[in-house]
């Protein structure tokens, strides 16, 4: 099975930082954030190719994924051995790209890889939040094995007045993953869905449940997505083609802790999420609160 990475988007809320580096490849710690997608969707048991719909206006996103040769024989000639290995990893990924040529929301990003999946379910996996070593693909895909193989999106719960910025499902809890005791809104209840909306108004969201960002969907939705016009912002929203393949085929959702993950979607969540993968790492955490001083003291206090 392939994922879908989305990353063609301007990156406006990280102006001016991304007027010159895609927000794909902003650092968290020493890595930049689109490979900690990356890995997540290659986790053991995951997916085995990872397919990101870049834009033109960011080559360096394809070429921090290609080998280049001369950087790291200059860096080995210089004593940089792990380094070099470090920056050779990154290229050995199975990373393929796709160009979407005009921003035309989500749904039409998702579109253009219409000819990379074969034919097969796949997964879509956005670019500004990673779930390290949860098995977040594989969780998903067990959900959908339960259910003969239909569509699963990741949900967690949101606060009412923050359910205008994302996608909201209705349904019902219909059970939960295997080994775990799960209903209602609780990590592990698995949802049967009945409806999706994009970006509604609190008075009409069908639940509180949001989609953080994880789908695994059945190849239907690329020719819906086909025949997709325009929803809410004027965009291809892949929602909206959702809701359709729903008249279809039988959806269900996973609700998972969003705190599990790692949120880089706005400044001031990617730098605690650089903090937290600081705090989280026990070959950085000493020097990250030495450089924080006393304000480290009162944080981690
Ligand atoms: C997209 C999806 C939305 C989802 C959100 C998660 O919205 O359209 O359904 O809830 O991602 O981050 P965007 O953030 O691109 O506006």
């Amino acid at each position: 099975m392939k994922a879908l990475i989305p990353a063609a988007g301007l990156g406006t809320r990280f102006l001016p930082a991304t007027k010159c580096t895609p927000k794909e490849l902003l650092p968290v710690l020493d890595k930049p954030v689109i490979q900690y997608v990356v890995e997540e969707a290659l986790e053991p048991e995951g997916v085995d190719g990872v397919v990101i719909i870049n834009s033109h206006e960011k080559p360096q996103i394809e070429s921090y994924f290609s080998v280049d040769h001369a950087f790291e024989t200059m860096l080995r000639e210089r004593g940089k051995k792990e380094e070099a290995a470090r920056v050779h990893a990154a290229s050995t990924l199975p990373v393929s790209f796709v160009y979407q040529d005009e921003a035309r929301g989500l749904g039409h990003a998702v579109l253009q890889g219409a000819d990379e999946i074969d034919g097969e379910p796949f997964f879509v996996l956005l670019g500004d939040y990673f779930v390290p070593g949860r098995q977040m693909c594989v969780r998903m895909a067990e959900v959908s094995k339960a259910h003969g193989g239909a569509s699963v999106i990741a949900v967690a719960p949101v606060p009412e007045d923050q359910v205008s910025r994302y996608g909201i499902i209705a349904g019902e809890c219909v059970g939960c993953l295997p080994g775990t005791n799960a209903e209602g809104e609780q990590e592990g209840a698995v949802w049967k869905v009945t409806g999706l909306v994009e970006k509604p108004k609190p008075e009409e969201a069908p639940s509180h449940l949001f989609i953080v960002g994880r789908y695994l969907l059945s190849p239907r939705i690329m020719e819906l997505l086909a025949t997709q016009g325009p929803g809410a912002g004027n965009e291809i929203q892949l929602t909206d083609a959702m809701e359709r393949l729903l008249a279809e085929e039988e959806m269900y959702a996973l609700v998972v802790d969003p705190t599990e993950g790692c949120d880089t979607g706005t400044p001031a969540a990617w730098a605690a999420t650089n903090a937290r993968m600081a705090l989280d790492d026990p070959s950085q955490v000493d020097a990250f609160l030495e450089a924080l001083g006393e304000r480290g003291e009162r944080f981690v206090g």
